[in-house]
């Protein structure tokens, strides 16, 4: 049975989308079998994999939820991109996000889908964008896990310790299997005496409750490459250090689980 894993973090451009994307790759490249959920409106894991004429994406899935409706069949909404799986975004899951607002009891729509699909993959990663909303919410609910990403060039303890009280929350109230599995730390700049400070303040505010993951990615201008190319570093550029980081990342992933 696979486990489902929220991506997530209250800020923007902390590197969440290219982390699920690369860890996708480095899991299956471990023999893993990985399903991508493209949970964000920008819908940049869906670029990412270089999707394009997407006709069901998963605020189609999620309205057909909402509204009772038979699912499509999953050859319709399961996309392959060399030996990884992903259900594809657009913009139109903003419209969701208003609508899961407007209804009640909404919380477990993303649950239902996924949890039908937990049989056939090792790990689903759900990438989701930068709120608190009721699409996170979503997430959360069905995840087992969360991966929080901060960057430590972005002022990264703020917003964090907001995230990390809605888990609680949402462990306390609607999914007590919910737990933190770590958090990762993105384009790092190992050089730098700021990462190297933010990186110590991370570690000493939650020494002994979250678990910081070793391996911490390093901010290069691969990523940047690679995701303009739809690769993911595995292909790209498999012997960077960005590459390596998130292959270390899979196995310390695969080994949490025991
Ligand atoms: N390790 C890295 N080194 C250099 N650039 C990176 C790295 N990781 C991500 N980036 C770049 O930073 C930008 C933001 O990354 P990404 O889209 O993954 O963030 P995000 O947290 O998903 O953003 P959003 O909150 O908008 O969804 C992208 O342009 C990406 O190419
Ligand atoms: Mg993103």
């Amino acid at each position: 049975m696979g486990k489902i894993y929220m991506i997530g973090a209250m800020k923007g451009g902390v590197g969440k989308s290219v982390s699920v994307f690369n860890l996708a790759y480095s899991l299956q490249n471990r023999g893993k079998r990985v399903l991508a959920v493209d949970f964000d409106p920008q819908a940049n894991l869906t670029t990412c994999f270089g999707a394009e004429d997407v006709d069901v994406a998963v605020g189609d899935l999620m309205m057909a939820v909402i509204e009772d409706e038979e699912l499509p069949e999953r050859e319709e909404y399961i996309w392959e991109r060399n030996g990884v799986d992903f259900i594809p975004s657009s913009i139109q899951l903003s419209a969701v996000e208003a609508k899961l607002r407007l209804e009640m009891g909404t919380e477990k729509m993303l649950a239902t889908i996924l949890e039908p699909l937990k049989g056939d993959y090792d790990y689903i990663l759900i990438d989701t964008s930068p709120s608190l909303g009721a699409l996170n919410i979503n997430a959360m609910v069905a995840a087992d896990e969360v991966i929080v990403t901060v960057n430590p060039q972005l002022l990264a303890m703020m917003g964090l310790q907001d995230f990390l009280k809605s888990v609680k929350k949402i462990k306390s109230r609607l999914n007590e299997k919910l737990n933190v599995a770590g958090i990762l730390l993105t384009m790092c700049d190992a050089r730098t005496i700021l990462c190297k400070t933010i990186t110590e303040q991370v570690a000493e505010t939650f020494q002994g409750q979250i678990r910081i993951f070793e391996s911490k990615i390093p901010n290069t201008v691969k990523v940047g490459e690679s995701v303009y190319y739809s690769e993911p570093l595995i292909e790209y550029a498999p012997d960077s250090n960005a590459c390596r980081a998130y292959n270390k990342l899979a196995g310390e992933v695969i080994a949490y689980e025991g």
